[in-house]
Formats: structure tokens, C-alpha cells, sequence
């Protein structure tokens, strides 16, 4: 048994983590602290002076929690008595064991994902403490914004599809998988319009998403489409009436990434690739941009109530999925953890053994692939099965544009090529991957 690589984290002075814990989490904080303060009158009018109360009790606790990252305090164990909290703090004991020797652990002393995902846990955790306004979702303005921004694309996306669907009994094998193709790309593609990697700043699809998918080909690193197609279309044809064909898809970020989602998988559904679709979104807000379960049905009501024929379309058909439960959107605790995902099996025993009924998972985003490979400095050849660290629970691929410095599954001299033209390649959200690992 070979040791696994250094965990990323900011005591790697120069790495983008380093960056991130220093400069990007700060902001996001900064922006949070705006963002309440803004809707000081909106709290006072619907919960008078106990609203007021609420909201000055949150931003101190934020501006609490900013200094505390910015000089470097060991982080702390969790005070509120939220159902997680308790697996919060056991993971912070196993960062303790773990750094035995190196002192606390701490903002930029350990492991980035661990700070990262700890800093939304206790944004969650001002509010929640907070009654009344223990609900307020402080990312949702930007997440609705990033919607009506992506308008355009959305319509020209829902138009696309909808003519698609038309003809779509007459299409011939090739002509499926042409589709399933450029759907995949628009929803890989997608996911360059998250808002924790601008800080919040404007990401929002502008151009026609079906346009220049031909001249982005040569950006996909790791393309694994026809593996994937080989996989649905095997399935389907061994399908028969006993056997649904599930599909799950572990979503990321609401807006016009999450329209894509949902475009690629009513097309598994059409186009009968599949039978059933699962949709897996978080409990609390998360990484700003991160699709909740109210995210999931705003999206759907907008679709549904919005001005324009392919849209509304596709919005009521989406509603009627979910009626007929051939669609179902689930959350589950884990997804917003610290825990990487090759220990779902003993964290979350619930969790993996549903995803164990599934024929293939979908992992949108950055974040999942680096919950996926452990957020390690791995070799850029490392096979993807090996980083998985035998989290296998069902056919899987991660289709997510670069926005961190790990990737794994590339061809030998592959990575040191890009890099040695474009030094930002990894996290500039230029470059993706579709990753298959096909075990078990
Ligand atoms: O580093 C960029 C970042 O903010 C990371 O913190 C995180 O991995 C990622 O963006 C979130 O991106 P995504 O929404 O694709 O998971
Ligand atoms: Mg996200």
C-alpha cells in the first residue's frame, strides 16, 4: 500500500488554496456581511425589532468568524445543535490526530476542503441560530440573479431541445448519441457559471450555449463521452420491463448550470435512455451558488410561469416528472460535510447503498471532484479509479471544468504540456473533463 499524496491547503504558500483561504473566502465573507445588512428593513418590516436583533447577532458572528480566518486561529469545535454538528466535530478531532505535532488545526495549517467546507457550515450556522430569519438563504439573490442574467441562453437552450424532442422517436443510434453528446458538453460547459469561484462576481451564460461547443472540444481533457454512451445504450438494450434504468445526478450550482441539468436528464428520460432519475442537491446554502431544494423548485416555477413558449414548456413537463415521480430530488446531510467521498460508505452507510441502485452517477462540478479524488496532490497520471479510493458505488463521471489544482487520469507529458503555455490551466475554468470510472 502506497501513502496517499499531501492533502491541498493554504500552508503551500503561492498554491491557489493558499489564495483562496487568504483572499476569496474573506470576500465571500465580506459579501455575506453585506448581503444582511441590505435586508436590515426587509427583516424589520416582516419580524420588527427581533428581526433587527436576529440580523445584528449573524453579522457579529460573521465578522467573528472573518477574523478568526484571517489570523490564522485554530479552528473551532461547532456550539450550535444542528443534527450535523456532532459529526462536525468528530471529524474536527480526526484533523487533530492528524496533524499530531503541527499544532491546531487551523485556517491555513490544514487541509483546504476541510476549512473551506467548515466556513459555509458556520455561515449556516449564524442564521440558523439566529430565529427569526434562521431560514434566509443569503446566496439566494446572487443564484436568482445569475438566472435572469442567463435569460438568453436558457431560452435558446429550452428552444433547442424542445425541437429536439419532436422528432426524437425518428432518431437512428448516431444521431442519439450526437445529442446525448452535445448535451452532456452543455452541461459540462455549465459549470463554469458558479459564483463561489468569482467571489460572487457576475458568472452568468451570456452567448447561446450550442454555438461554439465544436471550437471548446479541444478544451475536454478527459473525454469520456463514448464510454459513457456505450453504458446507457448497453443498458437500455438489456432493459426490460422489471428493470428501471436509474440515473442519478449529484448536482452543483443553481442557475444556468442547473437548467442544463436539467435539460440533459429530461433527454435520458425522452430519449428513453433511462427510466428514472434521481436528483441529489444540499441541505443547506453552500459554496454560494450550490443548488438547494427551494433552488430546484424556483428554477422549475420560473420555467413554468416565464413569458415564453419553449420555456414554460419545458418547465411543465419538468413539474410533471417530478408529479410522476419519474424524477425525484433528494438531499441527504453528507453532501455538506467535510467528509471526501471514499468514505461515504462508512459515514453515510444510508446514502451509499442508494446510490448502489444506481446504473450510473452523474458528479457535477468541481467541488465533487474533488470530494470524489480526496482534494490531493496527486500525479497528473494517477488513474481515476485509484483516486477514487475505492469509492465504487455504481458507474460514475464527473463532468467539471478545472477550478483547483488537482486532476488525475491524464496521459503522461498531458499536463506538463498545458501547463507549459498556460500556468492557470487549472483553475481558470477554461479547461473539463468527462471522467468515466466504470467499476463496479
Ligand atoms: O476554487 C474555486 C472554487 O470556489 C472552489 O472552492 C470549489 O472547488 C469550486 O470553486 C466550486 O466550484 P463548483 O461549483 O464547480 O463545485
Ligand atoms: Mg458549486
Amino acid at each position: 500500500v502506497t501513502a496517499l499524496p499531501v492533502s491541498l491547503s493554504a500552508r503551500f504558500k503561492g498554491s491557489f488554496a493558499y489564495f483562496t483561504v487568504k483572499d476569496r473566502l474573506p470576500q465571500i465573507l465580506t459579501k455575506t456581511i453585506d448581503t444582511l445588512h441590505r435586508h436590515k428593513n426587509e427583516f424589520f418590516e416582516e419580524y420588527g425589532e427581533k428581526g433587527v436583533e436576529a440580523e445584528k447577532r449573524a453579522i457579529s458572528f460573521l465578522s467573528k468568524l472573518r477574523n478568526e480566518l484571517q489570523t490564522d486561529k485554530p479552528v473551532t469545535p461547532l456550539e450550535d445543535e444542528l443534527p450535523d454538528a456532532a459529526l462536525w466535530n468528530q471529524y474536527l478531532e480526526y484533523q487533530r490526530n492528524l496533524s499530531d505535532g503541527n499544532g491546531e488545526p487551523s485556517w491555513f495549517q490544514s487541509p483546504w476542503l476541510f476549512v473551506e467546507c467548515y466556513m459555509y457550515r458556520r455561515i449556516h450556522a449564524a442564521l440558523a441560530q439566529n430565529p427569526p430569519i434562521g431560514s434566509f438563504d443569503v446566496f439566494k439573490e446572487g443564484k436568482a440573479q445569475n438566472f435572469f442574467e442567463s435569460q438568453e441562453a436558457i431560452i435558446a437552450l429550452c428552444t433547442y431541445f424542445q425541437e429536439l424532442l419532436k422528432n426524437i422517436k425518428d432518431l437512428d443510434e448516431k444521431q442519439l448519441q450526437g445529442e446525448l453528446f452535445k448535451l452532456l458538453q452543455v452541461s459540462l460547459w455549465g459549470n463554469k457559471c458558479d459564483l463561489s469561484f468569482s467571489a460572487g462576481e457576475k458568472s452568468s451564460q451570456k452567448s447561446s450555449p450550442l454555438q461554439c461547443l465544436e471550437d471548446m472540444v479541444p478544451y475536454i481533457i478527459v473525454n469520456d463521452m463514448e464510454k459513457l454512451w456505450s453504458l446507457l445504450i448497453n443498458a437500455k438494450k438489456r432493459n426490460t420491463d422489471k428493470c428501471n434504468v436509474r440515473v442519478d445526478i449529484i448536482l452543483d450550482n443553481a442557475g444556468f448550470e442547473l437548467v442544463s441539468d436539467l435539460v440533459l436528464t429530461d433527454f435520458l428520460l425522452s430519449s428513453k435512455l433511462a427510466d428514472e432519475i434521481h436528483f441529489h442537491g444540499k441541505s443547506i446554502p453552500w459554496y454560494v451558488s450550490d443548488t438547494t431544494k427551494s433552488d430546484f423548485n424556483w428554477t422549475i416555477k420560473q420555467l413554468q410561469s416565464a413569458n415564453h413558449m419553449w420555456m414554460s414548456r419545458c418547465g411543465i413537463n419538468w413539474e410533471g416528472n417530478l408529479k410522476k415521480g419519474v424524477w425525484v430530488y433528494q438531499d441527504h446531510m453528507f453532501w455538506t460535510l467535510p467528509h471526501i467521498y471514499s468514505s461515504m460508505a462508512e459515514v453515510a452507510p444510508d446514502l451509499y447503498a442508494d446510490l448502489q441502485r444506481s446504473n450510473l452517477l452523474l458528479f457535477k462540478g468541481d467541488l465533487n471532484y474533488r470530494k470524489l479524488t480526496g482534494d490531493r496532490k496527486w500525479e497528473y497520471t494517477v488513474p481515476f479509479h485509484q483516486a477514487l479510493n475505492k469509492f465504487h458505488p455504481a458507474p460514475l463521471c464527473s463532468l467539471r471544468t478545472l477550478k483547483s489544482d488537482t486532476q488525475v487520469g491524464l496521459k503522461p507529458g498531458q499536463g506538463e504540456q498545458i501547463q507549459a503555455s498556460e500556468p492557470e490551466w487549472m483553475v481558470s475554468g477554461k479547461y473539463g473533463i468527462v471522467q468515466f470510472d466504470a467499476t463496479p
